[in-house]
């Protein structure tokens, strides 16, 4: 793609942020809910996994995406925009799905998100987004309590984020590694305090005990998670 052409993409979303005045975005019953399934098997999410993303098709889908999250994907350290590069497929489905249909709440991107005609082009844009380098330079936290930090992630997010921030494919945990303190640290809080809609349940009743200072040390040690292959996620195992 041509920096012309980004340049004009981005022109073109910074457009339509100030301007859309189209229908707001649906409202699906997430975890405040008595009967929430997390990660419920249904809509175009199924048929998105089920189908092989083309990654040359995804690039072209990514034009407009790049407007907030970079051509690299690698977002903005100041927490606005998260780190995508890398992701797995699967978790990539999973969230853009749950924007899309209103259980996870995203009204800044949520207009471009609709841009994503089908579940094929859902899935295309996926593959795309997975074989970008994960970047080195994301932002970190201060530094300042990280043994409490450590102390906390190997007790209580290592067994589904894993050691070094792998998440797990076939589980739809992501990949964490490279991901902003900033954002993290936003995510974290509302997944503590029920305003992440469709987070999961399990990682809510762990994080529900902490304290701010707590979600700060943990965030921060993780924003320093590398993994041994760190510039791309590991791949799915072979079945
Ligand atoms: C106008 C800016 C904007 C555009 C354009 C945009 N996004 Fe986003 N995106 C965001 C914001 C803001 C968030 C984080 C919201 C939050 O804090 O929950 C996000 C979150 C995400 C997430 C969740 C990441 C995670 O770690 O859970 C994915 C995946 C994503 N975007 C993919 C896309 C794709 C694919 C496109 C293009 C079709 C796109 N975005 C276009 C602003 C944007
Ligand atoms: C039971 C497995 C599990 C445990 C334990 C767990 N998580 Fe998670 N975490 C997930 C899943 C799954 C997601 C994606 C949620 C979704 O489906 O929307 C996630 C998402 C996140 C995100 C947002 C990432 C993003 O890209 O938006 C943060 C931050 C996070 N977890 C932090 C933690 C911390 C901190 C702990 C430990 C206190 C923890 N998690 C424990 C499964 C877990």
């Amino acid at each position: 793609m041509k920096t012309t052409n980004r340049i004009v993409a981005a022109a073109v979303a910074a457009f339509a942020l100030s301007a859309f005045a189209g229908p707001p975005p649906p409202k699906k019953e997430g975890i405040e809910a008595k009967g929430y399934k997390w990660n419920a098997q249904e809509g175009e999410k199924i048929e998105a996994l089920k189908l092989k993303g083309d990654a040359k098709r995804g690039e072209e889908a990514y034009e407009v995406c790049s407007a907030c999250h970079l051509p690299s994907g690698a977002g903005r350290a100041d927490g606005t925009f998260p780190q995508l590069a890398g992701q797995h497929s699967t978790v990539l489905i999973k969230q853009i799905a749950d924007i899309r249909g209103g259980l996870r709440d995203n009204p800044i991107m949520y207009p471009f998100a609709t841009t994503l005609t089908d579940p094929q082009e859902l899935a295309d844009v996926a593959a795309y987004i997975e074989t970008m380098k994960i970047p080195r330079d994301n932002g970190r936290g201060p530094g300042t309590d990280l043994e409490t930090g450590k102390k906390l992630y190997l007790r209580d997010c290592q067994t589904c984020h894993m050691a070094n921030g792998e998440g797990e494919r076939d589980k739809f945990y992501p990949v964490l590694a490279g991901q902003h303190y900033k954002y993290m640290l936003r995510q974290a809080t509302e997944i503590r305090d029920g305003k992440r809609r469709n987070a999961n349940p399990d990682m809510v009743k762990v994080i529900k005990t902490y304290s701010d200072k707590e979600i700060d040390a943990i965030v921060d040690y993780m924003s320093r998670l590398e993994m041994p292959t760190h510039d791309a996620a590991p791949k799915a195992k072979k079945k």
